[in-house]
């Protein structure tokens, strides 16, 4: 036998047995004539002792072994002087009579531990020595645990998990695609799924009544800490349903993970909240809700009250109160400023106001506006004293709003109240169907072109589309957008009523969809579903601010793998076979 115990096991109860272990080594200590070793493997780490005194060439041999050595080594199990409660088997150490070198290492380029002097950059060129280290594994553990609860889940409720291919056809998710090249089929590209949304809602058509899948997707997207451009779904498709079926189904399953995964026991149904109301009070589609201060539209309040033009000028004046913040130091007010001026969330400036003790108003427009118009301030924000409020305005709705949803989450950062530890769960519901786009000219799909329209609103499909309203949600979780959805239409003649309004001409929308099109002619069943973000739950659950934790080989945020050193040229060999030239245009 290789080895009778793992490095994670031996306890008490051992003492006195006779093991045999392996592992990796991760430290060694020399005191006195004695030399302790730490080994490591998945499971944990153990104490092995070699003494001077009963063995001096075991010993010597010991002290030559250097970090990250893989040995076997055997042993009496015996209980420790000094015992040490943060391990596992802090209270046993192994009395080696036997060292069995298995290979040696390079002293590896950072060190091995929970806390590892190693930078991004390389623990990411070195990822398998990185997931050596105990909380990256953890996160990795986590991860097989939820999808053996997915699967659990589905499958008691009768879903089946089908394979669908990698290489297709275009998948319009609104990110670019990632296309593959085909050697049999000069000058022709496959596309990898952006998702298996076309193939699923295919599968509804075969009768397969209830489908999943725990399916890589593929977006050439700009990264952030919650995108990766391949990334994992948990993609699911139920036909015979509506949104209420489906919402209920997914709820289920977010219950049941709660449970399992957390031991917390989410009861009550989740809150729903309408797009637009999601919108106006907290500028975003996927708020976080762990915390309060809701917008409050203020236009009302300031209207033309004085002679400032910031406000008169604005399409939107918004405020949130910070409770308990009036004590706020210039320098702070002035670095929250600055804030909201960075580039990437573009305000011009920040007003603010104190709620003083005495109940009296001193804000940073005090010269335009009089107390009775700071009075009223206050009332509106509901503000009590010792608040602050903070103000932005605009001239566009949409953009103010988002500006005042990141100084809402920077607020809850400084003020601690993102706790990883707690969980706020909501469906966003009633989404437009459409969003206008300036780079392409037209509308565009909001979620994908077939999403099916809310019934009552099918008759503004001809006069205001913009109006539209879809039956689509997306299930959110402390401010990250874990899953979407919709109900999709599977009339023919509606969806290529879509694909017209979405600018697409007859022949493109036949080329692009023909397939999915011409198979809804053959009784395509009612049908909707939704796809969980697999690695976003995973980060959630581990309290992780980036997905790139609970990947086991993820990309960085230039999209490349550093540790396979891809995307990389390929030889002219394989591109003369693909009938492909190379032809890069000089950046300007
Ligand atoms: P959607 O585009 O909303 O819907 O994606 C579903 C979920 O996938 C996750 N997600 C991502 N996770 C990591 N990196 C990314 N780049 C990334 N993009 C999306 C999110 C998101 O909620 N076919 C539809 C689903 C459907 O209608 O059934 C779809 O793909 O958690």
């Amino acid at each position: 036998m290789f080895r009778t115990n793992t490095c994670g096991e031996l306890r008490l109860a051992n003492v006195g047995q006779t093991v045999t272990l392996a592992g990796w080594v991760q430290r060694t200590r020399k005191m006195g004539g004695m030399t302790f070793v730490d080994l490591r493997d998945r499971y944990g780490i153990t104490q092995l002792v070699f003494n001077d005194e009963i063995d001096a060439n075991l010993c010597a041999e010991a002290n030559k072994l250097g970090r990250e050595y893989v040995i076997q080594v055997e042993g009496k199990v015996a209980e420790r002087s000094n015992k040490n409660t943060n391990m596992e088997t802090g209270e046993i150490e192994i009395i080696v009579g036997k060292l069995n070198v298995l290979n040696a290492s390079l002293t590896p380029p950072f060190t091995i531990e929970e806390n590892s002097d190693g930078g991004d950059d390389l623990r990411m060129k070195y990822r398998y020595l990185d997931l050596r280290r105990s909380n990256v594994r953890s996160n990795l553990e986590l991860r097989h645990k939820m999808t053996m609860e997915v699967r659990r889940y589905l499958d008691s409720k009768g879903f089946l998990e089908i394979e669908t291919p990698m290489l297709i056809g275009s998948t319009p998710e609104g990110a670019r695609d990632f296309v593959v090249p085909s050697r049999m089929n000069p000058g022709q590209f496959y596309a990898l799924p952006q998702s298996p949304q076309t193939l699923k809602q295919l599968l509804m058509v075969s009768g397969m009544d209830r489908y999943f899948q725990i399916v890589k997707c593929f977006r050439d997207e700009d990264l952030r800490a919650d995108r990766q451009p391949e990334f994992t779904q948990i993609d699911c498709e139920m036909s015979f349903v509506e949104q209420e079926d489906i919402i209920s189904m997914f709820e289920g399953m977010a219950k049941h993970l709660f449970k399992t995964i957390r031991g917390v026991e989410l009861k009550e149904p989740f809150l729903r909240m309408s797009w637009d109301d999601a919108m106006k009070y907290y500028g975003s589609d996927k708020p976080d809700l762990r915390f309060g201060m809701k917008f409050v539209e203020l236009k009302e309040v300031f209207d033309g009250k004085a002679d400032f033009a910031v406000f008169n000028e604005a399409k939107y004046i918004g405020g949130i109160c910070a409770e308990g913040c009036a004590s706020y130091t210039r320098k702070q007010l002035d670095q929250l400023t600055d804030f909201v001026k960075k580039p990437q969330i573009g305000a011009k400036g920040l007003v603010y106001a104190r709620v003083q003790e005495d109940g009296t108003v001193k804000s940073s427009v005090d010269k335009f506006y009089g107390q009775d118009v700071l009075q009223d301030l206050k009332e509106k924000m509901n503000a009590k004293p010792g608040d602050l409020i903070l103000i932005l305005s605009g001239p566009d709705v949409m953009k103010t709003r988002k500006q005042l949803c990141e100084l809402r989450l920077e607020m809850g950062n400084q003020l601690g109240l993102r706790d990883k530890n707690k969980f706020a769960l909501l469906w966003v519901v009633d989404f437009p169907m459409f969003e206008w786009s300036d780079e392409e000219g037209r509308l565009m799909a909001m979620h994908h072109p077939f999403t099916h329209p809310k019934d009552e609103d099918i008759p503004l499909l001809d006069t205001d589309p913009a109006a539209v309203r879809a039956d689509a949600y997306d299930m959110v979780c402390n401010g990250v957008e874990v899953g979407g959805g919709s109900i999709r239409i599977h009339d023919p003649k509606l969806q290529d009523k879509m694909f017209r309004i979405l600018g697409f001409t007859e022949e493109r929308a036949q080329e692009q969809f023909g397939f999915l099109m011409n198979a809804f002619k053959y009784g395509a069943p009612p049908h909707g579903g939704l796809a969980y973000g697999l690695d976003r739950w995973v980060s959630i659950f581990a309290g992780l601010d980036s997905i790139r934790d609970v990947i086991a080989f993820p990309k960085n945020t230039s999209g490349r793998d550093v540790m396979l050193d891809a995307p990389s040229t390929i030889d002219d060999k394989q591109l003369d076979e693909l009938n492909l030239k190379i032809d890069i245009k000089e950046a300007e």
